[in-house]
């Protein structure tokens, strides 16, 4: 039994032994910006996980730009030799290959941990001031944001530039640029958070102008044998928000910059908004997205069966498959999706004694 999931996949230089991805995930566990044996452990546990790709979290390229206190950066030296400890670790130890989201929070940032309460930093918890597409808080008493100037935008383009130097050095695979859930460039996407009346809102090509010369700065100091993708939102979820028709016209203009592929999410742009719970519930938009933008496409959002992602990608329907959660419920989830799908799947010789043999006799007796 031949399985597309397990099939091999090359994305631009990049050649990756299936299409599984991990999605990325923050830990909310770093000092300063700084990974430390919290990310030591997750991202090691992921790398023996059966994912070809695992994608580290959202990673600000300035301070102001983090979610929480604890969320990972790359706008020091100090965060960027921590996180290098982190992967070469990781990529000694495991078997896949590591791509990393850069990001800015936006009027998201100054936020509290999911487990702290998950909404703005309280006046004694030091919080910091957010900016924003437009002055418009992110929910009811969010902190109402600055409104980004052309001197925020410049500093800010140059800060992904330098994050994805950072990046590189620390010889990161791929890179994606964070465009979805409400953040700095989805803020300005979308209409329902830009009310901006110059040439940065308003019609869809103003609303994406800065997003776009991020993606272009950044895409011409990351060689074109390293895949720079862009995660973004494929609907919103909200009447008047960004729907299908506009992810595929952000799409195209995406690859028009150079951009290799899109990962299809969605929602995020408000607080109080609820995603679909139905399975698979963005891949109508990803398939959408790779047909009429002719772009390699991956997508997330409650995919957890192995059959389900066998399905998805044999449909066409996208050509890899990210997924969060299942992995942390199960970090073996690809040598587990394998052994279901009747496919190969690389492990560490420390763990062959695990494979498939193991329950070969179980098999036989039943
Ligand atoms: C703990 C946690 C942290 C997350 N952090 C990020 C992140 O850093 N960047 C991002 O784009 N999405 C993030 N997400 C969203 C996931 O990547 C994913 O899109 C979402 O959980 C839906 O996929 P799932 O149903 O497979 O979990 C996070 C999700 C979880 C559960």
């Amino acid at each position: 039994m031949s399985s597309a999931l397990f099939s091999p996949y090359k994305l631009a230089g990049l050649k990756l032994a299936n299409r599984i991805v991990v999605s990325p995930m923050c830990q909310y566990s770093a000092d300063d910006g700084c990974a430390n044996d919290w990310h030591l452990m997750h991202l090691g546990m992921l790398a023996n996980s059966g994912a070809a790709l695992v994608i580290v979290e959202a990673t600000h390229v300035e301070r102001y730009g983090r979610i929480t206190h604890g969320c990972l950066g790359l706008y020091s030296d100090d965060n960027e030799a921590a996180l290098a400890r982190v992967i070469a670790s990781a990529r000694r130890t495991g078997t896949a290959k590591f791509g990393i989201q850069i990001a800015h929070a936006g009027r998201k940032a100054s936020a509290q941990k999911p487990w702290e309460g998950a909404g703005p930093l309280t006046p004694d918890a030091d919080p910091w001031p957010t900016m924003a597409a437009s002055p418009i808080p992110f929910g009811e008493n969010w902190h109402t944001p600055r409104e980004v100037t052309e001197a925020d935008m410049e500093r800010v383009r140059h800060a992904f530039v330098t994050a994805a130097q950072r990046s590189l050095r620390i010889g990161f695979d791929e890179i994606e640029l964070h465009m979805a859930h409400g953040y700095l460039a989805h803020g300005f996407m979308s209409p329902i958070s830009n009310k901006r009346t110059d040439q940065y809102g308003g019609s869809l090509e103003n609303r994406l102008r800065f997003p776009l010369s991020i993606a272009r700065a950044v895409r011409k100091v990351v060689p074109k044998g390293v895949p720079l993708g862009a995660r973004i939102t494929g609907s919103d979820w909200r009447e008047g928000g960004l729907a299908p028709d506009d992810a595929v016209a952000i799409s195209k203009a995406l690859k028009a910059e150079g951009i290799d592929f899109i990962c299809i999410s969605s929602g995020g742009v408000t607080a109080g908004i609820h995603n679909p719970t139905e399975p698979g519930y963005n891949v109508p938009i990803a398939t959408r997205v790779r047909k009429e933008a002719g772009i390699p496409t991956r997508t997330v959002g409650l995919i957890v069966k192995p059959q389900q992602a066998e399905e998805i990608v044999a449909k066409g329907e996208a050509d890899m498959v990210s997924m969060a959660r299942c992995f942390l419920d199960d970090p073996h989830w690809g040598w587990h999706a394998a052994k279901a799908l009747g496919a190969e799947v690389a492990r560490p010789p420390q763990y062959q004694r695990a494979g498939p043999k193991l329950w070969a006799p179980a098999a036989a007796k039943a």
